[in-house]
């Protein structure tokens, strides 16, 4: 990774991803840093910093010729692309006890966000990276999950089903991948205080 060229971070608007992203353009190596997520007032914020940060407006839950679209731009803007971290993500709180409060419109926001966009974004970024692998030259996916989806945390129990899910496509696209170039990094941040838990409530673990 700290030989990447030219990085993509989906969901670098905020959070985990913001920093991230920053914290990649810092590395020696000086790789172009690619900044998406929907709100372009925050990538108009990003790209001012350096001319090696580029930003391109994305929504996850657009849809796969959405999102096709979205790969297409970026791979022939950035044919040096090597690297996509998913950091998109949202979280709700469910009580499954009471399923007439259950709004499974949120649900399905929340499983395209943070599970299948991903699955359709790889699908998508995985040809570019193939190539590459092909001329001896290493590429990076990296989904970022979260303990959750090892041990689930019954208060977001549709937010901690998704990362498992997200968790297992990542061991399977890992061993799948095992004989090319093609390196599958999963992340697992620790708990980090970030916008996905301003919704609607504060973590139990905060409120003492
Ligand atoms: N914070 C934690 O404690 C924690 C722990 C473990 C794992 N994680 C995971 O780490 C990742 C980042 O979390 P975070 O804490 O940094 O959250 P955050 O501060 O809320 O940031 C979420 C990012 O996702 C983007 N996003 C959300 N919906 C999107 C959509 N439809 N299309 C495009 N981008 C979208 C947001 O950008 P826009 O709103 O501008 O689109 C934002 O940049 C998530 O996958 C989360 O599940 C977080």
């Amino acid at each position: 990774m700290n030989d990447a060229k030219c990085v993509l971070v989906v969901g670098a608007t905020a959070g985990i991803g913001r920093a991230l992203a920053l914290a990649i353009h810092d590395l020696p190596s000086k790789p172009t840093v690619i900044v998406a997520g929907r709100r372009q007032e925050r990538l108009d914020e990003l790209c001012p910093k350096s001319e090696r940060i580029k930003g391109v407006q994305v929504d996850v839950t657009g849809g796969k010729d959405s999102l096709k679209e979205f790969s297409t731009h970026v791979t022939t803007h950035y044919p040096e692309l090597d690297a996509v971290i998913f950091s998109s993500g949202i979280q709700h709180l469910f009580k499954l006890e009471e399923p007439e409060t259950i709004d499974l419109d949120l649900f399905e926001t929340e499983l395209v966000t943070n599970y299948t966009s991903v699955i359709t974004m790889i699908t998508y970024f995985l040809p570019q990276f193939l190539k590459l692998s092909e001329k001896g030259r290493p590429s990076f996916i990296v989904p970022i999950t979260s303990v959750l989806g090892i041990v689930p945390g019954p208060w977001v129990p549709y937010y901690s089903a998704t990362k498992a899910a997200l968790h297992s496509l990542s061991l399977s696209l890992h061993t799948q991948l095992k004989d090319t170039q093609v390196n599958v990094m999963e992340i697992f941040p620790p708990l980090v205080e970030s916008e996905l838990h301003d919704r609607k409530f504060k973590l139990p673990i905060f409120n003492d």
